[in-house]
């Protein structure tokens, strides 16, 4: 008998990452293919569901082509994805329109009048109704699409599609779950009096599994038209950040990780659903049974660094943080009177759940440099992580170290601001970059009884000690930044008035 190899397939939100990884952890091979979005109006962020199937279609057939001995010894698949996307299926399990994705901020005023008529739910489905995630999404398509509203059958997770296409079966998993906003948390069930809240029932969500549990087997016609070996079963696998947090380790109470891609998010595994909606914290079911996490969720990260490479006319990011190392080295802490960015690209999650605030830059002089602000830019991030972990703290949920993960992971400058601004050891890790594909394949060997790799971590590549030097400077500069949040809150209220 050849060794068993897991498939681990990660549906981001700018591309589909694969890996196939052998049963000592080794990523034996890898491909990944883009996938675009539509923004039909400002604010809206959709994509097609028969796209995301077209590029796995494609990652398969780039993983056959250059590993034809590891793929022809895939034994199981694990799923992970881009959390709160509604995928609306009629009563034929056909799409009824394009998947709002967790980006889009149409839904804020139903997010608004859920958590007005519902306070109390909120402690129970683990976060505040808030644009980017499932449930309100369901409420405007009832106001504004009736007739796409009244055919869906069912609403799947993004990554749960690909689940229907490869096994036929219509399941979701408790991490994804709770992304929607249906799920008691504690419970790990379906809520059904939130259900009721968005017009829907119980009869239109998909079976639950835990992320570890097997979900079904890749159907034959399917496993002959992708060359797959008979009978792969395919597990719960969940949303990104909690993959990835199995990519990387991140399974027992305290474990901590900041993801700064896209988005960004700060996240602690806890080991009971602790919550505080109020501070605009997600505290969700983790990946794995008898876990959760509490996570605090930024809508800008490292594409913040890509909008000011591309406004300040670099030509790539790297060439934007080499201005700002030889501009702002670490020997000298910052000045008060820098400029100051507000990274509010696309409105934000935790702690302020306003989809429409926009950023700024403040503090800006003749003698304003690119560098300045590309520092700046960085800053900005970094305080509106420090925002977010002062919201997670706020659960009891412990950050005593952070992993570092995502593009932005691969700049040391970024990490060791990161560092001096949050107080926290950062630590970068070798391959973080796949961290959800690999935590994918991890959750697929547990599906087929493999579970020695869930409690193994990626190597440590860098480590990063908050610099007490900066922390004066740096503290009286965040003092600033918060003292902006209303006055940019207003402009945007004023503009809409
Ligand atoms: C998490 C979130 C994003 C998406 C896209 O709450 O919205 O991280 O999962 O990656």
């Amino acid at each position: 008998m050849h060794p068993a190899i897991s498939l681990g397939i990660d549906l981001g939100t700018s591309e589909l990452k694969t890996v196939l990884m052998d049963s000592a952890g080794s990523v034996r091979g890898q491909a990944s293919v883009r996938i675009a979005t539509s923004r039909p109006q400002a604010g809206w962020s959709e994509q097609s569901p028969q796209d995301w199937w077209d590029a796995c279609i494609q990652a398969l057939a780039q993983l056959r082509a250059g590993w034809p001995h590891e793929y022809a010894q895939i034994a199981c698949i694990g799923l992970s994805g881009q959390m709160h996307g509604a995928v609306l299926l009629d009563l034929d399990e056909a799409v009824i329109r394009p998947a709002i994705l967790w980006n889009d901020a149409r839904a804020e005023a139903e997010a608004a009048a859920l958590a007005r008529d519902y306070p109390a739910y909120a402690d129970v489905t683990g976060s505040l109704p808030m644009a980017g995630l499932t449930a309100p999404k369901l409420l405007w398509l009832q106001a504004h699409e009736p007739a796409a509203f009244a055919a869906i059958a069912c609403v799947l997770s993004p990554k749960d599609y690909l689940r229907l296409r490869l096994t036929g079966n219509k399941v979701t998993e408790m991490s994804d779950a709770a992304g929607t906003l249906w799920l008691d948390e504690a419970k790990r069930s379906w809520f059904a009096p939130m259900l009721a809240a968005c017009g829907m029932t119980l009869a239109q969500m998909p079976a639950l599994a835990e992320g570890d549990a097997a979900t079904g087997t890749v159907l034959a016609a399917i496993a002959d038209q992708l060359g797959l070996p008979a009978g792969v079963v395919v597990a719960g696998g969940g949303g990104d950040n909690p993959v990835s947090a199995v990519g990387i380790g991140a399974v027992n109470g305290g474990d901590s990780f900041i993801s700064l891609g896209t988005s960004a998010a700060i996240v602690s595994v806890t080991e009971a659903p602790l919550g505080n909606p109020a501070g605009g914290v997600h505290s969700f079911c983790h990946a794995l049974p008898g876990r959760w996490y509490a996570m605090g969720a930024i809508l800008s990260g490292a594409s913040c660094l890509r909008w000011a490479t591309g406004v300040l006319g670099q030509p790539d990011e790297a060439a934007l943080l080499a201005l700002v190392e030889a501009g702002l080295p670490f020997d000298v802490p910052v000045a008060p009177s820098a400029p100051l960015f507000l990274p509010y690209l696309s409105g934000e999650r935790t702690p302020h759940n306003d989809p429409q605030v926009r950023g700024a830059f403040l503090q800006l002089g003749h003698d304003s440099t690119p560098a300045q602000l590309g520092y700046a830019v960085l800053e900005g991030v970094a305080f509106a992580l420090r925002d977010a972990m002062a919201a997670v703290t706020s659960t009891g949920a412990v950050v005593p170290h952070c992993m570092l993960v995502g593009g932005g992971a691969r700049s040391q400058y970024w990490a060791q601001l990161l560092a001096n601004v949050l107080g926290c050891e950062m630590r970068t890790l070798h391959n973080s970059e796949l961290s959800a594909s690999l935590g994918a394949a991890k959750l697929g060997f547990a599906a087929i009884g493999q579970r020695q790799l869930l409690s193994t971590g990626l190597p440590i590549k860098n480590t990063f000690l908050p610099d007490a030097a900066h922390s004066a400077a740096l503290s009286l500069r965040y003092g600033r930044y918060r003292s902006l949040f209303p006055a940019v809150q207003a402009l945007h209220q004023l503009s809409e008035g």
